[in-house]
């Protein structure tokens, strides 16, 4: 089934409400671009989420990615909720902690980690996940680490995700340790001194097919079965990773939970119990499911051009959503204050900045644009602030959170003077 944005949008009179708020009064009050995000849409998908498969496996550890969107009160939200947290640097292990998450809700999963970095993530006492066999020869260097508690990352050679770039398992792939290796690693861990309790795996992101997952799932209980086998390990936890997909495209459908659900849990224990792994906690890590929803990219209109083809130009490029660009990621994109008026013509919806590339839509079916017009473009909650840069001297946007009929800022527009954090000018040169 076609996913249908607009009967999943709130609209009256013709507008489109974030919560009960009209977002042609935010843009005016709060100004464009604004990034909106509704706090109970976060809240129900969250509650969605850990209800499907904590009805079916009770021992879940649901770790929001926090990589998604790490504005302080959606992580505020999810740790009220009961999230746990999948860090992937220092500065998201920081945040999380500053967003009320105590370490044990915390696993840390760098690639590529420097020793300062894991001798970090030691001091903050959070769950250590080791992407390499040099990873975890380093943590064992580190004083304190004899007896730790760690888990590894493996490769279970699924690959899948929206874009060649989102693909994280796989023979091409920079991330855990091959799987053949797996028995080798975990008696290493062990002759190093540590007490590996956990595995992990993450294959790809914006994944609408449970295939995949059944796939990644097989495989990775299949590993955890050898090194309980051959190595001793006995598991405390073995984490999925997250992937869990939402539809972009009106072509596409949402993944359906319940069959999803039934079918991994039904997997995960026969697997369990085939290898006689006993019972361990479930971890899982959604981070677009939680967010990607959440939020819209409000966005005016300043320049319709007739050129060789139509443009409508807005004010804010892809220094402030990256993922069209990036991937070529479609992003369905609505009128804002013209919310029934019928889509009429092809127009390329274009960024304000200095780069071709720039561009949300290309030969986009939509209502006769006016400059003016509001444009909210959706599914802007996850990847979506959290990858926005200042590129051509662009200043962040600012960011509201609306709950019902509040409204608060969660992030301040960022002024020129912003864009010089850190600067310094060699006194040389100061004339
Ligand atoms: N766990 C690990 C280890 C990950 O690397 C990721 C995402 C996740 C969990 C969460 O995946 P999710 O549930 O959100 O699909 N910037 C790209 C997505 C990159 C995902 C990176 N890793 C995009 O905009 O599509």
């Amino acid at each position: 089934m076609p996913y249908d944005f607009k009967s999943n949008l709130n609209i009256k009179d013709d507008h489109l409400f974030i919560g009960d708020v009209d977002a042609n009064k935010l843009a005016e009050e709060y100004k464009t671009p604004l990034y909106v995000i509704d706090e109970q849409k976060v809240r129900s998908n969250y509650q969605k989420l850990y209800n499907a498969f904590s009805s079916k496996y009770e021992d879940l550890h649901m770790c929001y990615a926090a990589k998604a969107n790490t504005s302080l009160a959606v992580m505020k939200i999810l740790e009220d909720e009961g999230s746990y947290i999948d860090a992937v640097s220092p500065g998201e292990i920081y945040t999380a902690l500053l967003a009320g998450f105590t370490p044990d809700r915390i696993v840390f999963t760098g690639n590529n980690v420097t020793d300062e970095e894991l001798l970090y993530a030691h001091q903050a006492g959070v769950m250590i996940n080791l992407d390499s066999i040099s990873a975890l020869e380093r943590l064992s260097k580190i004083e304190g680490t004899e007896g730790k508690e760690i888990s590894i990352r493996v490769n279970p050679m699924v690959e899948a995700g929206h874009h060649e770039h989102c693909i994280t398992g796989g023979p091409k792939s920079k991330f855990g340790i091959k799987e053949e290796e797996a028995v080798e690693v975990y008696q290493k861990a062990v002759e190093l001194g540590f007490k590996p309790v956990g595995m992990h795996s993450h294959i790809g992101s914006e994944i609408l097919e449970s295939e995949p997952f059944m796939l990644a799932v097989e495989t990775m209980m299949d590993i955890a079965g050898r090194v309980h086998k051959e190595a001793g390990i006995d598991f405390k936890f073995l984490d999925f990773g997250g992937g869990f997909g939402i539809p972009y495209e009106p072509t596409e459908d949402e993944l359906d939970l319940e069959v999803f659900t039934t079918d991994i849990i039904k997997l995960f224990r026969e697997k369990l119990e085939e290898h006689d792994l006993g019972s361990p906690a479930m971890y899982i890590e959604p981070g677009r499911f939680l967010v990607g929803n959440a939020e819209v990219l409000l966005t005016r209109v300043n320049t319709i051009k007739n050129s060789y083809r139509k443009f409508a130009g807005v004010d804010c490029g892809f220094g402030t959503l990256l993922r069209p660009t990036m991937y070529g990621s479609y992003h369905h994109i609505v009128v804002a204050n013209n919310m029934n008026a019928e889509d009429v013509e092809e127009i390329d919806i274009a960024g304000n900045l200095c780069e071709s590339g720039d561009l949300f839509a290309r030969d986009r079916m939509m209502p006769e644009l006016k400059e003016g017009d509001l444009l909210a473009i959706l599914n802007a909650g996850a990847y979506a602030y959290s990858m926005a840069s200042q590129y051509n001297s662009r200043p962040r946007p600012a960011e509201v959170m609306v709950n019902g009929d509040q409204v608060d800022v969660i992030r301040k527009r960022e002024k020129y003077s912003d864009l010089f954090n850190g600067q310094q000018v060699p006194v040389r040169l100061l004339k």
